[in-house]
């Protein structure tokens, strides 16, 4: 995961579809989920946002993460399927960098994202769905699980059941990339 061409992809493809989708500069409490070695974390300090906690299963990719001393960012391990120690209605924005593929749980985190989030708030997060997977594995190798991730259409369905809208997305070549918005009054 921390290789050049992941970074590459990160800031010049994932990070600008996410600006696409309606990302922008604002003052904001921010939680990334699977933050891995923080890179996701460093394209983010670019929004400027009043805080940003970033949350990964491995501790090691925190202290990673940590190594980066960027200026207001809180690096914690945690499962993003039980966000310990993340109030409810905390967070105006939540930020997934394809991570929820990797999780037998990422239904609960999805339930997690409704759960931290403001009412109104987004939800930005980009997933390959299953087919995608299977050919890229065939390609590179990349080892995953045989029942690893979901259908997009599972993905938005799931998305749905929890309260969110899709406000904007873009799919291609089946991977997902989603603005979500939390809805009002729930
Ligand atoms: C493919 S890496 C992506 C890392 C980073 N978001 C990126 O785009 O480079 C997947 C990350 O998800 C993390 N992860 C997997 N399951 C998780 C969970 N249940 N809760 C939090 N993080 C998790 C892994 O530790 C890993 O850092």
């Amino acid at each position: 995961m921390n290789n050049p061409l992941r970074r590459f992809s990160q800031r010049f493809i994932e990070f600008p579809v996410f600006q696409k989708l309606g990302l922008q500069q604002m003052k904001c409490d921010i939680l990334e989920l699977g933050c891995g070695s923080g890179y996701g974390a460093a394209l983010l300090a670019r929004l400027r946002p009043f805080t940003y906690l970033g949350i990964d299963l491995m501790e090691e990719q925190v202290e990673l993460a940590r190594c980066r001393n960027l200026p207001g960012a809180v690096f914690m391990q945690g499962d993003a399927s039980h966000l310990v120690g993340v109030a409810d209605g905390s967070k105006d924005l939540v930020v997934i960098f394809g991570i929820l593929h990797h999780m037998p749980g990422w239904r609960d985190a999805i339930r997690e994202c409704a759960r931290v989030l403001v009412p109104g708030g987004s939800l930005f997060l980009e997933e390959p769905g299953k087919g995608f997977i299977r050919r890229w594995d065939r390609l590179f190798k990349w080892g995953h699980a045989a029942d690893a991730g979901f259908d997009l259409a599972e993905l938005e369905a799931e998305l749905a059941r929890n309260g969110f809208l899709i406000e904007k997305k873009l799919r291609a070549l089946g991977f997902g990339s989603y603005h979500a918005l939390k809805k009002e009054g729930l």
